[in-house]
């Protein structure tokens, strides 16, 4: 068996088609803004590459770059400023910040309403009572690809590898929300293979390039590959991308999604998805 492969980008698409098509029916023009500390490359790249999905659809973007000195209550008071301002729909703060910051001081200055990350204790919260007003990123990327390609969840042995903060612990919730039976597993889970196997889906965001080899996978389950490891150098200078997933598991799954172009493109799919989500709350 050869597995079908879940490609993230015409999913990713379709999300940012609705995102479009709901921004449009609005009174005003959802605007999205990201505040950015310093300049490491990495971070410079995806707040790029935020800004340009947000134009891209027809909504605001403001980017916010202050230098790596910004003091702490520098940097709240802009977020108080942003929070009062009723221009601004959506607003994230890119992490990593410098180490004389203290994230959950400023995650937690966000407004829950503005939280567009899903990272406010309150928006936490919320996803697990079954109220998520704006779910994180990736792991409502990962339902949204799942729906796209009509994968079946309700009733499912879904097993997670992963428990962090942003991806393994709210897919749970949001899988969960949708009446599938949900397992995490973690690095000191024992007898990982055997609970794996049991899984009709499984995805994994652990950050282990290829710790799932094909023994460990049920024929015929769904697999969702969340991890995305830096593995050398191609021979044009570029860096490789492997997953957490073996290539080989497409001999048993019946479906995979690859990395990169897999779960990758949803998590800024949905980001601007839940940039009109606020807007449209705020707005109503
Ligand atoms: N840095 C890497 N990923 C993310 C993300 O999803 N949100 C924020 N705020 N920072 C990040």
């Amino acid at each position: 068996m050869s597995a079908a492969i879940l490609s993230g980008p015409p999913a990713a698409q379709a999300l940012l088609d609705e995102a479009r098509d709901r921004a449009a029916r609005l009174p005003h023009r959802p605007e999205l803004h990201v505040v950015r500390l310093g300049e490491d490359p990495a971070s410079v790249s995806y707040v790029s590459l935020k800004e340009r999905k947000a134009l891209e659809v027809g909504l605001g973007s403001t980017v916010h770059a202050l230098p790596d000195t910004t003091t702490q209550p520098e940097l709240l008071a802009l977020i108080e400023r942003l929070n009062a301002d009723p221009a601004v729909s959506g607003l994230l703060v890119q992490l990593p910040l410098p180490a004389h910051i203290g994230s959950g001081a400023v995650l937690e200055a966000i407004s829950p309403e503005k939280d567009v990350d899903g990272f406010h204790p309150v928006n936490v919260g919320r996803l697990w009572t079954g109220d998520a007003a704006l779910p994180p990123c990736t792991p409502a990327g990962v339902v949204a690809l799942l729906d796209y390609y009509r994968v079946p969840i309700a009733g499912r042995w879904a097993v997670i590898v992963g428990r962090s903060t942003i991806v393994g612990k709210p897919l749970a919730a949001l899988l969960l929300a949708r009446d599938a039976t949900v397992t995490i597993a973690h690095s000191r889970t024992q007898g990982l293979a055997s609970l794996t196997r049991q899984a009709d889906l499984l995805v994994v965001a652990v950050g282990k390039a290829h710790l799932i080899t094909p023994e460990m996978v049920r024929p015929g389950a769904v697999v969702v590959d969340v991890g995305v490891n830096r593995v050398g150098l191609s021979k044009s200078g570029k860096a490789r991308l492997a997953g957490d997933v073996h290539p080989d598991v497409a001999e048993v799954a019946a479906a995979l999604t690859p990395v990169p172009g897999g779960v990758g493109p949803m998590t800024v799919a949905q980001l601007i998805m839940n940039t009109v989500l606020a807007a449209e709350r705020l707005q109503a």
